[in-house]
């Protein structure tokens, strides 16, 4: 075994066993019926189902049967503003966006602006305020439909937002809680309360429409504490349990063994921001993208390149949407055809562009950002 490995929504640590994680977590895994069945639904299958980037789920199935019989879903997903966007935070957004285009479905996004408050030592309600409104630039740059995608934000929402968040809370206990997160006694009271915050969005429209709404949550694996609490307890006050779709990470620069997720806490160099200009890019693969090659060209030529440990094939993996193109640099770089800088170059181009229309989009977005906050 690869050793040891740590997921829960407040750390994400380790070389990650995600066939582990499906047992542990109880998620199912997306198999090739399922696969098949959301290609019929959708009229095609994103990239990242293809290659099991979003790899497990609940109650899948349950949405698309409802959705055949005419009964629409929501979307619900959310960021709780900490700092700068980067790439691996993308990765749940881009798939919904997708989602969003081929259901034509309502997204509700959620800016849990006291969370990192609640759960870190050294960020303020002011910070995350601030970045709230930065967040916000890069989730309207992905082109969410601005007719059908709600932003609520905690602190701004909380009169809609506590009177469900109360009748959820008075259905977990602590010992749930604790269980569910980790938690101890030295856990701050506002911590233990906020998985009822995390729950409310995904039955508000419900509340609001006075019917029942199917909701379908497209998140990174590590949230799933959070909605395996909420699904026991929504259906306890008579709204419909959330389905939901999980996704793994995209990995830190510096290699899948020390951080199985790409976190902006472990330095700058091992993220690449959103924000980031075209020299910056450049620089950090170059220097910081852990690579796969052998240490010498001769060696190389001979032996080949492990494209399963290179971070710049993995990144590609997530960002060359052209199967075609994907596979050809896979076996030029096994068969040592491909050096380590070639590979990289192809990312730092691939990168450029993304980042390229993601930033003028970006500006576009500041403009935007009061139309998409929900209106009371
Ligand atoms: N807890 C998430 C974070 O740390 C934010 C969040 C709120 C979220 N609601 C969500 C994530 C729903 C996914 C789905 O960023």
């Amino acid at each position: 075994m690869t050793g040891k490995f740590i997921v829960t929504p407040w750390e994400v640590k380790g070389n990650i066993d995600y066939d582990r994680l499906i047992s542990e977590f109880g998620v199912s895994k997306i198999d090739d019926a399922l696969l098949h069945r959301i290609e019929r639904n959708a009229g095609e299958l994103h990239y990242f189902l293809r290659r099991g980037i979003f790899f497990a789920h609940r109650d899948l199935k349950w949405i698309l049967d409802e959705y055949d019989k005419g009964n629409k879903f929501f979307l619900y997903t959310g960021r709780a503003p900490s700092g700068n966007i980067h790439l691996g935070h993308m990765v749940p957004w881009i798939f919904t966006k997708w989602l969003q285009d081929r259901f034509d479905a309502e997204l509700w996004f959620q800016f849990p602006d006291e969370e990192k408050f609640l759960f870190k030592d050294d960020i303020t309600l002011a910070d995350t305020e601030k970045y709230t409104t930065e967040n916000m630039l890069d989730i309207i740059a992905l082109g969410f439909n601005p007719k059908k995608t709600k932003f609520i934000i905690d602190t701004k929402h909380a009169g809609l937002m506590y009177r469900e968040a109360c009748k959820i809370a008075k259905k977990i206990t602590f010992s749930t809680a604790k269980a569910a997160f980790g938690f101890t006694n030295e856990q701050n009271i506002g911590a233990i309360f906020y998985t009822a915050m995390q729950a409310v969005p995904a039955f508000l429209p419900s509340v609001i429409n006075k019917k029942k709404i199917p909701c379908l949550i497209p998140h990174a694996i590590d949230q799933d504490p959070h909605f395996r609490v909420s699904r026991d307890v929504i259906p306890k006050i008579g709204y419909p349990k959330p389905a939901s779709i999980q996704c793994r990470f995209l990995p830190g620069l510096g290699g899948m063994n020390d951080d199985g997720k790409m976190s902006s806490s472990s330095g700058d160099n091992a993220t690449v921001f959103t924000t980031d200009d075209e020299k910056t890019v450049r620089k950090k693969i170059m220097k910081y993208a852990f690579s796969g090659g052998k240490d010498t060209v001769e060696e190389h030529r001979k032996l080949g390149g492990n494209p399963e440990v290179d971070i710049s094939y993995q990144w590609l993996t997530f960002f060359e949407q052209d199967d075609r193109k994907l596979e050809k640099i896979y076996h030029e770089y096994r068969s040592g055809s491909m050096l380590s800088g070639e590979i990289k170059q192809i990312l730092v181009d691939k990168l450029t562009m993304f980042l390229r229309k993601h930033q003028m989009e970006r500006e576009k977005a500041r403009d935007k950002v009061e139309s998409f906050i929900l209106k009371l």
